[in-house]
């Protein structure tokens, strides 16, 4: 056991511990006009609770120590509401709402940066602004259209495993063939350990015909700081944005990187129908509308069955 202590002090000690996030807040949210029209994505709530807020505690969860935000024109209430809101404070501290307040304060968060993506130019160039913050460090990536709720975070179990792989990691799913075209899929190669595998390829939303797996990229993702150096130098695609996807698939071929099977639940948040999904099933499980909520499917579902 000594030597299986040693040798992973040995390992940590060559592997630099993973502090850093970085979370892309800078899309438009069209799938949810007019709803963001004046409004971030990011802060539809989930039953009462911004979506963003769960990706942020997510991180915090696994370790995190620093959070960047990428965020762009129209966002600006991401900042107000990771910030003090003090007057709101000193309000329900005067009346006694001391349970509100302790739920207000729990999201006063000031390890979080912000920086701004100029133009809309893809996921590649919204990781890109956060260079300079991430400096020479490995870093986590956390997209907000997929909450993951999971005993041990997502995001941990990737810096789990990078400590052992000692490379970049990419969370992955399995999702239903007939979606390969929506998502980052995975060339497999070999397995390497439970739930690792190796990579051939990874490659940006593929026709059905052209996916070699059903393995799918899920927003969590392990990355060294050498994806920036990929980055600076890729040319944007036909719809002139620079796909992270594809920057991986290029440092896969230089620093090998492994994907992540998660098996776990997955709410995609970025679309109507996982929103109310996710709003349901959590509305299922707070204590104030659990049972209401309970009562009130199971009668409608007896009256559309009618
Ligand atoms: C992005 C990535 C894609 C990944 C997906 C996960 O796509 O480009 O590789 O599978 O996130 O949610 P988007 O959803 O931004 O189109």
């Amino acid at each position: 056991q000594n030597i299986v202590q040693l040798n992973r002090q040995r390992r940590m000690n060559r592997v630099k511990k993973v502090k850093k996030a970085v979370i892309p807040a800078a899309g438009f949210g069209t799938r949810f006009l007019p709803a963001t029209k004046a409004m971030a994505k990011e802060m539809m709530p989930i039953v009462d609770t911004p979506s963003i807020q769960y990706v942020v505690e997510e991180a915090i969860a696994s370790g995190i120590e620093e959070i960047i935000i990428v965020s762009g024109k129209g966002k600006s209430s991401i900042e107000d509401h990771f910030d003090v809101n003090f007057t709101l404070e000193e309000n329900l501290r005067k009346n006694g709402k001391n349970e509100m307040l302790t739920i207000l304060q729990k999201t006063n968060i000031p390890s979080i940066h912000y920086v701004r993506q100029p133009y809309p130019k893809g996921l590649g160039d919204a990781i890109l602004q956060a260079a300079p913050f991430v400096g020479d460090e490995p870093f986590v990536v956390l997209l907000g259209d997929d909450i993951m709720p999971n005993d041990i975070p997502l995001t941990k179990l990737l810096m789990d495993t990078y400590e052992k792989t000692e490379g970049g990691v990419v969370a992955t799913m399995r999702i239903p063939n007939n979606l390969v075209n929506r998502y980052g899929i995975i060339d497999i190669q070999d397995q390497v350990s439970e739930h690792v595998y190796s990579v051939d390829h990874f490659i940006e939303k593929p026709n059905l015909e052209d996916a070699p797996s059903n393995l799918a990229i899920i927003g969590r993702y392990l990355l060294t700081p050498e994806i920036f150096d990929v980055l600076r130098s890729q040319k944007p695609d036909s719809g002139n944005e620079v796909q992270l996807t594809d920057a991986i698939e290029a440092l896969n071929q230089i620093h090998p990187l492994t994907a992540f099977e998660y098996t776990g639940k997955r709410y995609d948040v970025g679309d109507k129908y996982g929103l109310l999904i996710a709003n349901i099933e959590f509305g299922l499980k707070k204590p104030e509308t659990a049972k209401k909520m309970h009562d009130y499917i199971i009668a409608l579902s007896k009256e559309l069955k009618k």
